[in-house]
């Protein structure tokens, strides 16, 4: 190991990654996580509490990966590894249990928004915060870069922490979020948050075809003199001085704006377009056994440390 601060974070196999998740989530970590000695993961268990169909999962985790890797991992430089691959996280996540309440877990934001969504209630759904503390616990993680949305679940993960070392001693370094202010909400083609869920996406691995349709169909306000809902998306992909002249020159003509702005995702997308159609399934489950080796000499070591505590050692 070396003195390097520790940082982890993890996406969920649950469907095609989008250009809100690349500029909200992945962009990021792409940017500091050579600093730091860094973990990502693929949180394969974490997405079995919504998804129950066999190819579609294992189909995400190939997805995944290629998407993490197209976009600018370098796999040599961070431990890539599944979840389900290092069964500490799982027992670690019991014992985590054991020591929460459900007054506690009922809290979670995630959850309650999920049920009222009408997502079913189960119990892996409702004990998820307690999976995730035991994934940053688990590696002495101090740093966990996450969008909004996660940061209760980073609470969740420091109560748990300190609820172990106040029962057991000091085991567990709370973690810290990391939430990037000013890259806020990216919009979807209708104006609200881009999201899976929403159907709004611009895919971040889109065609060429693809991206058309997309840009073609955002929602224009007819009397602004400038299209807010396609400058809120290509101020992501030009910088201000270029886009102030060019919706100066285009004022009022929609159109070529929009195509500008099909340019522009285009020009962005096509180098890692290609590179993600150089990578084959082989080289993701080359990649993913590697990291589990080595998430799992750690975990092993941890966990080692926390049954030593909890008094199942004879
Ligand atoms: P989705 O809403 O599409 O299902 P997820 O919940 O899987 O996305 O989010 C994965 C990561 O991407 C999270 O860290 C989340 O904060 C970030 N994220 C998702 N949508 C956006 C968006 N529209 N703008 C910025 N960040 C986003
Ligand atoms: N709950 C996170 C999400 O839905 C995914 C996640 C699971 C995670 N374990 C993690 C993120 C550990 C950071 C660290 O986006």
């Amino acid at each position: 190991m070396t003195n390097k601060k520790r940082l982890l974070t993890g996406l969920q196999p649950s469907g095609s990654i989008h250009i809100g998740n690349y500029f909200g989530a992945l962009k990021p970590f792409l940017d500091m996580y050579t600093e730091y000695e860094s973990h990502l993961m693929v949180v394969d268990y974490h997405a079995l509490t919504t998804l129950r169909d066999r190819d579609a999962l294992t189909e995400n985790i190939y997805s995944i990966v290629k998407d993490y890797l197209a976009a600018g991992v370098d796999p040599e430089k961070v431990i890539l590894f599944k979840q389900s691959d290092v069964a500490e996280h799982t027992e670690l996540a019991w014992i985590l249990q054991c020591l929460v309440t459900v007054p506690f877990l009922m809290q979670a934001h995630a959850y309650k928004d999920k049920v009222a969504k009408g997502l079913e209630a189960n119990a892996g759904l409702f004990s998820y915060p307690m999976l995730m503390a035991a994934d940053i616990l688990l590696y002495d993680t101090e740093i966990v870069p996450v969008g909004e949305d996660q940061r209760q679940h980073i609470e969740y993960a420091r109560e748990a922490a300190n609820k172990f070392n106040n029962t057991y001693g000091e085991t567990f370094i709370t973690p810290q979020e990391h939430i990037l202010k000013g890259v806020g909400v990216v919009p979807g083609i209708d104006g609200k948050k881009m999201s899976k869920s929403y159907h709004n996406t611009i895919p971040l691995f889109a065609t060429r075809q693809e991206i058309e349709k997309a840009v073609m169909s955002i929602v224009t306000d007819s009397d602004g003199e400038r299209p807010e809902n396609v400058y809120a998306i290509h101020q992501l992909f030009a910088s201000e001085d270029a886009l102030d002249a060019l919706y100066k020159e285009n004022e009022g003509n929609y159109k070529a704006l929009k195509e500008a702005l099909i340019e522009d995702i285009d020009a962005f997308i096509a180098p890692m377009r290609e590179r993600r159609a150089s990578i084959t399934n082989e080289d993701v489950a080359n990649i993913l056994e590697a990291g589990a080796r080595k998430a799992k000499e750690r975990a092993l070591r941890k966990m080692m440390d926390v049954k030593e505590r909890i008094g199942v050692i004879l």
